[in-house]
């Protein structure tokens, strides 16, 4: 797909659905947890479950599927009505082929999307996953939430800078990453099990992913110090509701 017309805008048939695949089997090596980061408790309950609850608020969304690593224990002791497939993988992309196949098998069609979605990602909300379907859903190839890089980037050389890069064309990739099933595993399949991220794999395929803009509260937690972070934006939030 190299021609400019692959990115032009499609009308969306009414018949096409729309899935949310949480991928949950890493293991959090960075974060410096004890256990899986994304059973870390914050505020109150187990990370992933924030993540869950801001697409269970979303009604446009036919499903989901939680991917747990095939020996993962703490899910199930969670007694949550999520659906989950223990059929994680040695890699994130393991874990999303894996659940995609998963998702087809179940009923989902190639032309459905689905909203790839990093169980660390916790602070997703409901409005940010509704702007991606808006931006996306009529689009050709899909897209994903990302935030314009803020700050000023430098290229390293033995620790020092060597070169400071321009930025105005740098996007930070956040999740959900929302694209057609068929399309997606098809890219997955292709880019191999070494891409940190969905859109990676569709631009292998010549095609140029939407980037709709997120917020840097959609941080992933990855390092010991995002815990609190994360658990401070969702204290806030709670006050806020109340
Ligand atoms: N993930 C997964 N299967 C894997 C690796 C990662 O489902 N084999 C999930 C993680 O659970 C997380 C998301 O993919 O929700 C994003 O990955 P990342 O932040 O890299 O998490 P980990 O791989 O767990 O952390 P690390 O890379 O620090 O080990
Ligand atoms: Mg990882």
């Amino acid at each position: 797909m190299t021609d400019a017309t692959a990115n032009s805008p499609t009308t969306e048939p009414s018949h096409v659905r729309y899935w949310a695949l949480i991928p949950c089997a890493g293991s959090g090596s960075r974060a410096g947890s004890d256990g899986p980061k994304q059973y870390q408790s914050l505020a109150g309950r187990p990370m992933v479950l924030h993540t869950l609850a801001a697409f269970a608020a979303v009604a446009r969304l036919s499903g989901l599927l939680v991917v747990l690593a095939p020996d993962d224990a703490f899910f199930t002791s969670l007694n949550s009505a999520y659906p989950v497939a223990r059929c994680g993988g040695a890699t994130r992309a393991d874990s999303v082929r894996n659940g995609l196949a998963l998702l087809l098998q179940q009923g989902a069609q190639r032309h459905d999307w689905v909203l790839v979605h990093d169980a660390a990602r916790c602070l997703i909300t409901p409005a940010q996953i509704d702007s991606l379907i808006d931006a996306c859903s009529t689009d050709a190839v899909g897209g994903l939430l990302a935030h314009r890089l803020p700050d000023t980037l430098k290229a390293e050389v033995n620790g020092r800078a060597a070169a400071t890069v321009d930025r105005s064309d740098k996007w930070l990739a956040q999740t959900p990453q929302m694209f057609r099933i068929g399309m997606l595993l098809d890219a997955l399949w292709r880019a191999g099990a070494g891409v940190t991220d969905e859109a990676s794999a569709i631009e292998a395929l010549g095609a140029q992913p939407l980037l709709v803009a997120g917020s840097a509260q959609n941080f992933k937690v990855t390092y010991p110090e995002d815990f609190a972070l994360a658990e401070a934006v969702l204290q806030a939030r709670a006050r806020t509701n109340k």
